[in-house]
């Protein structure tokens, strides 16, 4: 979407440094902080900044949900069980707030963006001290201000949809791997979808502030960047700052490694496969959410596809980029769904053969077109197809293991494997988990291996 984004003011950014400030100098404040996060990358990104934000108050983190001063919950609501899962563990809290009384508890992100839910906070979780949606995420440090020095409640859900912050501080969760958000929010309305209604509209950032940003990761010693957005092959700003002009432009830049997610299968250019060709340090591994494989549920899911599409454009990026992973996201039991067009998303699992897939059972969200949809499939039938659906994604997957036993992959390791400590285990260019042998210090490292063997979900390597 070409939108020139609002950018918020730097009088505005320098206001919540100076609450940042102050909050500091707060003889009351709380000392110690934990984040719990739901959700997609986004989320755990935004923990990142939040964590930063905590951390300019003079917060730090520990590790353990009860003994911190104030837990946040930085929340999803993609389907239902995200949400109730959230509420159930925000409600456990409580319980330690009756011997804790100066425990502050939180709540953040998509479920609270989403509209009603401030009010139900407002009413049902009077334990609930502070809340805000998406779009207040920079705003943190005066909200905190506001509820520690006057002592009441803070909700905070603003509708301005169309801003970025840049220069916020952030607390990288890694010192190898690092996110990098490109675009923000999402204007393409699947019709199951809550994301355009929590995240916003899509804006992008400028290029030279990703740029920015990526250049000083690289200076870090960062040996993988993840280019987040919900919809990044939409990138730009209506000038030649598209997705592959950004993607050239990172790989001339020696970053080791560029990843992205997530492509849209409607957006998948070829300019944009060719720039995965051509690049030397993008990942050949793509996540191509295809939901269905049936045309008129993927019509009615407003995907704005075809299955033929889909498989052509498949097809483009394997004949283009060698060796290339495919992961997707499959949902089954969308309102309607017959047995027959089931059948065509268990087959187009098979003809594509994923490295692996999220699969999900269809959850109506309050707001969206398909909520208002009739048809809604019994649970069992639902249930019984997300189990054959998985099947066919681990015959595919299982497959496309045991065809890179003897290949080469360069694995960058992440952590000692938890069965072995004689080992560790780490991610290849493709995204698969690969154990080698080895020891803390090769943590951070890309090493070389020889794909040996393959199990459920890892390969085990050898280094050469
Ligand atoms: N922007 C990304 C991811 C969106 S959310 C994309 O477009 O692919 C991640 C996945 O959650 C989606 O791809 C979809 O498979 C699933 N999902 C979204 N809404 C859902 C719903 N209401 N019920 C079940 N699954 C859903
Ligand atoms: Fe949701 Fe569709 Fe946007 Fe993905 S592209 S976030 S599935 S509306
Ligand atoms: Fe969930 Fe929000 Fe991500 S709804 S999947 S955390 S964008």
């Amino acid at each position: 979407m070409n939108r020139t984004p609002v950018i918020i003011g730097a009088d505005e950014i320098r206001r919540q440094e100076d609450a940042a400030e102050r909050i500091a100098a707060l003889p009351n404040r709380p000392d110690s902080y934990h984040i719990v996060t739901y959700g997609c990358q986004m989320n755990a990104h935004d923990s990142e900044t939040l964590a930063g934000l905590l951390e300019s108050m003079g917060l730090e983190e520990t590790p353990d949900r009860t003994t911190a001063d104030l837990v946040l919950f930085n929340t999803c609501c993609i389907r239902d069980n995200a949400e109730r899962r959230a509420l159930g563990n925000v409600t456990w809290l409580r319980q330690l707030k009756r011997s804790k009384p100066h425990l502050l508890i939180g709540v953040c992100g998509c479920m609270v963006q989403r509209p009603g839910m401030a009010d139900r906070i407002l009413r049902q979780y009077p334990f609930i001290d502070l809340a805000f949606g998406t779009h207040n995420l920079h705003q943190l440090p005066s909200m905190l201000y506001e509820l520690l020095t006057r002592r009441e409640r803070v909700i905070r859900v603003s509708s301005e949809d169309t801003a970025i912050a840049e220069g916020l501080p952030i607390k990288r969760a890694s010192d190898s791997k690092a996110y990098l958000t490109v675009m923000y929010g999402c204007d393409n309305y699947c019709s199951y979808c809550i994301v355009p209604y929590v995240r916003g509209r899509e804006r992008s950032r400028a290029m030279r502030d990703i740029l920015a940003e990526a250049e000083s990761l690289l200076r870090s010693g960062v040996q993988e960047i993840t280019l987040l957005g919900q919809n990044v092959n939409s990138y730009g700003n209506g000038t030649d700052e598209t997705f592959p002009a950004l993607l050239r432009a990172l790989d001339e830049m020696g970053v080791p490694r560029i990843r992205f997610m997530t492509s849209h299968p409607k957006d998948l250019s070829d300019g944009l496969i060719e720039a995965m060709a051509r690049g030397s340090h993008i990942c050949n591994h793509l996540h191509l959410p295809v939901q269905s494989g049936s045309d008129a549920i993927l019509s009615a899911m407003n995907r704005r596809y075809t299955r033929e599409r889909y498989l052509e454009r498949v097809g483009a990026l394997r004949r283009d980029v060698p060796g290339i992973g495919l992961t997707t996201d499959l949902i089954v039991g969308f309102p309607g769904e017959t047995e027959e067009q089931f059948e065509q998303t268990v087959s187009l699992v098979q003809t594509v053969g994923y490295d692996s897939a999220y699969t999900f059972i269809y959850s109506p969200r309050e707001g969206t077109a398909a909520a208002r949809l009739g048809g809604r499939l019994p649970d069992d039938v639902s249930s019984q197809r997300i189990g054959r659906l998985i099947r066919a994604v681990e015959e595919g997957s299982q497959e496309a293991y045991r065809g890179m036993i003897g290949t080469v992959e360069r694995v960058l390791v992440e952590s000692i494997s938890k069965r072995d400590a004689s080992r560790v285990s780490g991610k290849g260019t493709r995204g698969i988990t690969i154990t080698l042998d080895g020891g803390p210090e090769d943590i951070g490292k890309i090493i070389p291996v020889r794909i040996r063997s393959a199990a459920v979900n890892t390969l085990r390597g050898e280094r050469i």
